[in-house]
């Protein structure tokens, strides 16, 4: 029987949760039995697809004149080529990203003007070089400048103020003791998850279960996959059905469906019922798939003699895309992050003839944090305070933005904790004090916060199987982090039984709504309705269940405490040599101290938080797309030449968290660590650079020329 139903849930009995359960999909990994999108090549329906091969814009604006196609189709296996004149019309083309080949304009360079469907990749690769497009080229923009950046967007991601101002800044400023006034940079990024966007499609009607088009999508959310993709092909929500087993990554670029995908499902309609794959390439990723946008934040902070901020001013200023507007929320984090009385925050873009900007871990909170502890950083040396101290005479009692408590603020012990094991009483006050040999030797800090986010809208299914073993069904996807193996150990201590009675089903579209891998709100989100959904399971059925028994239960949609706000914090610290004839930088310590709520798992939260720790050194010392604004694309579009760290950059990186739990938020009393790591990382580089130099370097990312 299956019945649904709504359920506050209350705090779990935690057993499984915060032991080191090892990966459950760990030896389907280590063995290579876990297939990723493309790889799904033998089973029933999905067999012997079709390649396709992208063709992409080479002017950023204007009109597509003509596709010349006639030599693509004379090479060997090359079986037709879509462009705007031929390929299926969408029903819905209000997403000017995902609306391609239904006219002739052309947003950016790289967009897709055509694509090739061959009998195998090879032939698909060289048809789309045979393919000749001409166009009619347009003026077009594509430099970013804080001058250039004048456009008010009416809210900045996903939902926030664009603007807030209270109390009087340019007063408080005027009157400070104290005032830093500075500008910082951070570069574009581009998200480069190991495996690239691919899709497999099939397009057939009059499949039994009524699904129309499926689809094997590298994906963060295969809910959102479908509920994205069957309005522009004239289909409902259930004929698409959208499966992302195994994924490779994302860090944000795989949060929404991008073009790639409506192309290869126009395509799959085409070729219907024989499927099609896309695999979108290394190259191609740097023009279709998202990227963050470079930003650059004019801070203003002011403060009296002993460091106390009187006022904060963050302008942003960043970049989005003609065709689509995505509005970074730079600047949000600083609304919740210190008291003052005088705050001040704005964003304002540049809108560009280029590719569309989108989510990359921790958008918003990495870039805008950066410049916020930089400043910091900044106002310590200005006021002779410790950088530590300097925070802490800052920590607000409530949420400056909101005047709400927080559940959970325990960023003074990060801050306390994090300086003693990292050994920070020992450092010198003084700037480029320390000289190992060759090298100048310092430490730097910064504070890290992210959101607690919870989403609405998720549900769980749990039915009871032989053998005391219950299936527990929810259609969320695990892109790496271990989001299975934690959601096993989640629904195993709500239903009070072991993990290995528990056989949990995830990454499928047919399963119950789950939404997106996103904004470090998985476990929060999908643990809150798997716990809702076995409270009232063993509710209704007891604990002894009939085999075969079912039940469907949603979470709250919000926290358990709505009176709350909701914040994680941490404190990193860093350990930079700067060699005095080179410039070369060298990070040879990172520790970053941290208060998440509860920990659900150990050893898949430290590979969460180095990650994001890793993300944010390579940030610091390498990563920069370089776009060339005569043509208006990326030309650092591979990674040979967009560097991000390797095994030599990461010397002795480490995480650690207060142990705690935030019941007020979830359940579980977790919040989510997805992307905390990464906040303030490269801001604890940079400041520990300026330690051993005395150089101040504003703008990632901090290279060895900024010390010749
Ligand atoms: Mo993350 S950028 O919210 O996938």
């Amino acid at each position: 029987m299956t019945d649904t139903v709504e359920q506050v849930p209350v705090p779990l009995d935690v057993r499984s949760v915060g032991t080191r359960l090892a990966r459950v999909d760990g030896p389907e990994k280590v063995t290579g039995r876990a297939r990723y999108a493309v790889e799904h090549r033998d089973e029933e329906g999905l067999g012997d697809p079709l390649s396709l091969w992208l063709v992409q814009s080479t002017v950023a604006k204007g009109e597509v004149e003509a596709v010349d196609a006639s030599a693509a189709l004379a090479h060997d296996g090359v079986l037709r080529v879509l462009d705007h004149t031929s390929a299926p019309r969408l029903e819905d083309t209000e997403d000017g990203e995902l609306a391609v080949l239904q006219d002739a304009r052309v947003h950016f360079r790289g967009q897709i003007v055509a694509v090739v469907v061959a009998e195998t990749s090879e032939a698909a690769r060289e048809g789309a070089a045979l393919v000749e497009v001409s166009y009619r080229a347009e003026p077009h923009a594509a430099a970013f400048t804080v001058e250039g950046a004048t456009y008010r967007p009416d809210s900045v991601n996903p939902a926030f103020e664009t603007d807030s101002d209270d109390g009087d800044v340019d007063a408080a400023l005027a009157g400070s003791a104290v005032v830093v006034d500075a500008s910082y940079g951070t570069p574009y990024e581009h998200n480069n998850p190991m495996e690239p966007h691919a899709t497999i499609a099939r397009w057939h009607e009059g499949d039994d279960d009524g699904v129309v088009l499926r689809l094997v999508d590298s994906t963060q959310g295969v809910h959102g996959v479908a509920s994205t993709i069957a309005p522009m092909v004239g289909l409902g929500k259930d004929q698409v059905h959208v499966t992302a087993p195994y994924v490779g990554g994302g860090f944000g670029s795989k949060g929404l469906p991008h073009a790639n995908v409506v192309v290869a499902a126009l395509a799959a309609r085409e070729t219907s019922p024989r499927p099609v794959s896309l695999a979108v390439t290394r190259q191609q990723m740097f023009a279709l798939t998202g990227y963050r946008t470079a930003t650059v934040s004019r801070m203003r902070l002011g403060a009296d003699r002993d460091g106390r901020l009187t006022a904060i001013e963050h302008r942003a200023y960043a970049q989005s895309a003609a065709v689509k507007e995505f509005a970074e929320q730079t600047a949000v984090g600083t609304r919740s992050l210190y008291a003052a009385a005088n705050r001040r925050t704005s964003h304002r873009l540049a809108v560009l003839d280029v590719a569309v900007p989108s989510w990359m871990r921790a958008p918003g909170e990495m870039p805008g944090i950066f410049a916020h502890e930089v400043a910091m950083d900044e106002l310590a040396v200005a006021c002779g305070v410790d950088p530590v101290e300097l925070r802490v005479r800052n920590i607000p009692e409530r949420d400056p933005e909101t005047g709400k408590p927080f559940s959970d603020h325990r960023l003074v012990e990060c801050l306390r904790e994090g300086a003693e094991r990292f050994g920070w009483a020992d450092r010198p006050a003084q700037a480029g004090a320390t000289l190992d040999g060759e090298w100048r030797v310092g430490t730097g800090m910064a504070v890290s916060t992210y959101p607690g986010y919870r989403m609405p809208g998720n549900e769980a299914r749990v039915t009871a199987l032989d053998g005391g073993r219950f299936e527990v069904a929810i259609g969320c996807v695990d892109i790496g982090t271990g989001a299975r193996t934690v959601l096993t150990q989640i629904a195993a201590d709500a239903l009070g039984v072991d993990p290995a009675a528990v056989v949990l089903r995830v990454a499928d579209s047919s399963l119950p709504p789950a939404s997106v891998a996103g904004g470090s709100s998985g476990t929060a989100s999908w643990g809150s309705a798997v716990s809702a959904a076995a409270q009232a399971f063993l509710h209704e059925h007891g604990r002894t269940p009939d085999p075969g028994a079912s039940l469907t239960a949603s979470a709250a949609d919000d926290p358990l405490n709505g009176d709350h706000v909701f914040h994680s914090h941490g404190a990193v610290f860093a350990e930079v040599r700067v060699h005095r004839r080179t410039g070369e930088i060298r990070v040879p310590r990172l520790f970053g101290m941290y208060s998440v709520g509860r920990v659900m798992n150990p050893t898949t939260a430290r590979s969460q938080l180095v990650g994001g720790l890793v993300m944010g050194l390579s940030s610091a010392l390498h990563e920069e797309s370089v776009r060339d604004p005569r043509f208006g694309h990326v030309v650092t579009q591979d990674l040979a030449t967009y560097h991000v760290a390797s095994h030599a950059d990461v010397l002795d990186v480490d995480a650690d968290w207060l142990e705690g739990s935030d019941e007020e938020f979830t359940p579980m009393g977790a919040r989510g660590i997805g992307e905390i790591g990464i906040v303030g990382t490269a801001a604890a580089v940079i400041n520990a650079a300026y330690h051993a130099t005395g150089v101040r370097v504003r703008d990632l990312p901090v290279t060895a020329d900024r010390f010749l």
